[in-house]
């Protein structure tokens, strides 16, 4: 399928490795005895360990190159992906970057600040301020007026870089994605990845939709106390995407809310279960706070018949990898 109009349009800039590898999980799905698994592997972005923010980050900087931005500032936990990735594709393009990263989760590991994500983001060059939650607003206007007072013209990326700019990452991924299954002439009809800020799934629903594909996209919600709040969020990103880039059809937003634990950023035993299944099964890493999360979510809905009739699904691997040294205690406890 060749690249739209609509599509191509719109300014980025190429920083990820595109597209990602797309492959099929033979030796899982046997065991599982399902519907065949696909993996896309979006933990292979190519920024400092991959994940899924570099599709975001394109657009996301290209905006700040055209609006003549001197910094980058983002948000995130202390073990962000989104913020590693920023780190490191600003420092590639010559952006300071500014962290602001909040103290959001009660997982205890003695290098949980110094190691993993917030190691590299350190090593990329990046100023990175660890704060209370409660304490993000103010760190934020404080750093946005020291810069501003200094000359500079600092460029503001959302946590998980999930806004319609971000998220358009991921409606060129849907496209990606429709091409691969093309190639290999497979009816795409479901997709499954973890969800948290929302951009990634509701680029996708747009995306599909905007192509003309019927194709369930599930989330699994490994971040909200609510699920409501991210299908808000969702359909949020989706109705400005729509404004920009043309109507669709009312989205059908499917998030599932069984596989998130007790909080965000704290490991599951069933996701524990899956990064040990896949890697044993299919030589793949994951991570216990998203994209294992996913990978437990897919056998578990497998199993449940969720997928019966069909012959193939998809799992986007959104990455995450980075943060496993700060959670080496989950696997040996
Ligand atoms: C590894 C990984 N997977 C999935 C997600 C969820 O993506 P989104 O924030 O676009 O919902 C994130 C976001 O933080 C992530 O870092």
């Amino acid at each position: 399928m060749n690249e739209p109009d609509w599509l191509s349009a719109v300014p980025r800039l190429s920083i990820g490795h595109l597209p990602t590898p797309f492959e099929p999980l033979d030796r899982l799905s046997r065991e599982l005895g399902g519907p065949r698994i696909w993996v896309k592997r979006d933990d292979c972005t190519g920024l400092a360990t991959g994940g899924n923010k570099t599709r975001k980050l394109e657009y996301l900087l290209a905006d700040a190159r055209l609006k003549g931005a001197t910094d980058i500032i983002t948000f995130g936990a202390v073990q962000s992906n989104h913020a590693r990735q920023t780190a490191m594709a600003a420092a590639r393009l010559g952006f300071p970057c500014h962290l602001i990263l909040t103290e959001q989760v009660s997982w205890k590991n003695r290098s949980y600040a110094t190691s993993g994500n917030v190691l590299i983001d350190r090593i990329a060059g990046a100023e990175v301020m660890i704060v209370p939650p409660d304490a993000a607003a103010e760190a934020t206007s404080a750093l946005t007026s020291r810069l501003t007072e200094q000359g500079r013209s600092p460029y503001l990326i959302p946590a998980g870089g999930s806004n319609a700019t971000g998220a358009f990452g991921y409606v060129r991924a849907a496209w990606e994605l429709l091409g691969d299954c093309e190639r290999l002439g497979l009816q795409l009809r479901h997709v499954v990845h973890a969800s948290s800020s929302a951009g990634t799934q509701s680029g996708l629903i747009y995306g599909f939709s905007r192509l003309g594909r019927e194709v369930r996209v599930t989330g699994v919600n490994v971040y909200h106390d609510k699920p409501a709040t991210l299908e808000t969020r969702i359909g949020a990103i989706i109705s400005t995407l729509a404004e920009r880039h043309g109507a669709i059809a009312p989205p059908r937003i499917h998030v599932t809310d069984r596989y998130r634990g007790k909080a965000y950023g704290l490991p599951t035993d069933a996701g524990l279960d899956a990064i040990r299944m896949f890697a044993r099964f299919e030589g793949l890493l994951f991570d216990p706070v998203y994209s294992g999360k996913a990978a437990a979510a897919m056998i578990d809905l497998i199993s449940v018949g969720e997928f019966s009739g069909e012959d193939d699904v998809v799992l986007i691997h959104t990455g995450g990898q980075a943060s496993l040294s700060v959670y080496d205690n989950a696997f040996t406890s």
